[in-house]
């Protein structure tokens, strides 16, 4: 897929401390290239592009502003300038490839220990990973990968946080779903503070994940989880609406719902539209 406009790549200088990202990268094993951008169509469009380049791995993607976000499920995500983190890491993990999943999970959970270790807040995650605060979604991760028959040819996290946002910057059917940090603490957040916290979360979460650590991730993750357990939600997935109560989630990142007295459900991917506070 060639999606990019070169003209659109220019560094992020004014606006965003470039300089002070790279600083900080550079002393990681977690990441070893840094793209930034003031705009781009889409930081995850992008790490595809870089992907076709065999030896491009563990690079951070950021732009500024995107022109063409993407969330789950086809949907558009707003990335307007100045106002949020919108990234994704390129990488190629040789190991435990079956639980992918499962690291979209630790990447929602990266993020609200981020939160909550810069603001002294106390996010909660929604399944699969969206990052909630006073019940509005802040952060929604998108994972992508390609595999040739048995092999990854590239994972792609991408992360976007509403950082700045005001209410007003958020369209009128997003407004009671949506919000930012900054409308919880009532102030501009740093963005690059948060985002060298989120790198430092994600790259505890990508250890653990590549050393079969599933049970710290899946543990960390309920801790957080919006919803009791027993409550009843209810997931929208390609099989239709499936209602049910919150079991557990497994080493897969999947969802256990019990449907019945003896019957439980494991739901590997959907929405949830609707769970009991
Ligand atoms: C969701 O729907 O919850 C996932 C949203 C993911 C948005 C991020 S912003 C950076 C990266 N680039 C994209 O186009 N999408 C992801």
């Amino acid at each position: 897929m060639e999606i990019l406009n070169k003209e659109s790549m220019t560094d992020v200088t004014d606006d965003f401390d470039s300089e002070a990202l790279q600083k900080f990268v550079s002393g990681r094993p977690f990441i070893k290239d840094v793209r930034i951008f003031r705009k781009i169509d889409s930081t995850n469009n992008y790490a595809k592009y870089l992907a076709k380049q065999k030896n491009a791995t563990d690079v951070l993607i950021l732009s500024d502003r995107q022109t063409l976000g993407r969330g789950r499920a086809s949907k558009t995500w707003i990335s307007p300038p100045g106002k949020g983190l919108w990234f994704s890491i390129l990488l190629r993990p040789d190991k435990n490839l079956e639980k992918l999943p499962l690291l979209s999970l630790g990447a929602g959970l990266a993020v609200a220990k981020a939160i909550e270790n810069v603001l002294n807040l106390n996010p909660k995650l929604k399944w699969p990973n969206d990052v909630l605060l006073s019940g509005r979604k802040v952060c929604g991760v998108l994972l992508e990968s390609e595999f040739s028959f048995e092999k990854l040819n590239y994972l792609i996290i991408g992360i976007g946080i509403n950082v700045n946002q005001d209410s007003d910057d958020f369209e009128n059917n997003l407004k009671d779903l949506a919000g930012s940090l900054k409308m919880v603490v009532k102030r501009s957040v740093d963005r690059l503070e948060l985002l060298t916290q989120v790198l430092q979360q994600l790259e505890i979460v990508y250890h653990q994940f590549l050393h079969s650590q599933f049970d710290s991730i899946c543990s960390e993750w309920k801790k957080r989880v919006c919803f009791k357990e027993n409550v009843v939600v209810s997931i929208r997935t390609n099989e239709g609406i499936i209602t049910g109560a919150f079991e557990d989630i497994d080493a897969y990142g999947r969802l256990i719902l019990r449907l019945g007295k003896s019957e439980s459900k494991l739901i590997q991917s959907g929405t949830i539209i609707n769970w009991q506070l």
